[in-house]
């Protein structure tokens, strides 16, 4: 693992103030908390999904600042089509919006966009969008972000395993998240503690981190503060 001091000098210096903290590689967030945000407003859940996609996109930028290289966010599960049409069209809307942008300045901005998932059942237009992303994309190294959409861990396992009975190649190299390294960090808001069918091969050794803050009230410095803890956790993957 890479110390601070090898990443931006501005954007770790809080976190580095006793010196040393060794930053994550590859953080996964869980982005819950969106609905009970908007209920305690009296507010439509389609609006805790607004507030929480700014969140992202703060977070996003902050883990691009810090010098990480892989940011995983769960926007969209596979069993999230269970809920009411009008939220599940408000959730793909603003994914359709936050592609738009991904492709103007997000991009542009040294950002590279992945998505994980089963993207086949989204719309033409939603697919469209992604390819488009990733084509440009494609040329940016550096940090990365996943954005999770239709992703569901037994889906992925079930997919890839299809795969890998195919081609004979190893499971792993099935996976939506072949080539990208495990997540070191899971960070779930929102107050549950459980996977929800996220990064269930990935997260085998992955350090986990819950907090009851509602994920459009979560803010970079609440992040800074899990590094910080996250630094002193000692990882063995089952070694003495
Ligand atoms: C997470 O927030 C976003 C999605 C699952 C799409 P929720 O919508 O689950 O918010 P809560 O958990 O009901 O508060
Ligand atoms: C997990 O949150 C999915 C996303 C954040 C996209 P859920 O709100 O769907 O999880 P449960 O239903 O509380 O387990
Ligand atoms: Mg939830």
């Amino acid at each position: 693992m890479k110390s601070s001091s090898a990443r931006n000098p501005a954007a770790t210096a809080s976190l580095n103030e006793g010196g040393g903290v060794v930053l994550p590689k590859h953080v996964a967030i869980i982005m819950d908390g969106n609905g009970r945000w908007a209920k305690a407003r009296n507010m439509v859940r389609a609006m805790g999904h607004k507030a929480g996609a700014e969140t992202f996109r703060t977070i996003a930028y902050h883990c691009r600042d810090l010098g990480l290289d892989y940011l995983t966010v769960y926007a969209f599960s596979t069993e999230n089509w269970k809920r009411d049409k009008f939220e599940v069209s408000a959730i793909l809307r603003l994914l359709e919006d936050y592609l738009l942008e991904a492709i103007e300045k997000m991009v542009s901005e040294g950002i590279r966009l992945n998505i994980l998932g089963d993207t086949e059942p989204l719309s033409e237009r939603i697919k469209s969008l992604i390819s488009r992303t990733i084509e440009l994309s494609s040329v940016i190294s550096g940090f990365q972000v996943n954005l999770c959409v239709n992703y569901g861990g037994r889906d992925e396992l079930t997919r890839a395993a299809a795969k890998s009975n195919l081609s004979g190649k190893p499971l792993g190299d099935c996976l939506d998240t072949a080539n990208i390294p495990d997540p070191d960090l899971l960070i779930r808001p929102g107050g549950e503690k459980r996977l929800s069918n996220f990064l269930l091969w990935q997260l085998a050794y992955t350090e986990l981190y819950f907090t009851d803050t509602l994920w459009p009230d979560f803010t970079s410095a609440e992040f800074d503060s899990i590094l910080a803890e996250y630094s002193k956790r000692n990882r063995r993957y089952g070694g003495a």
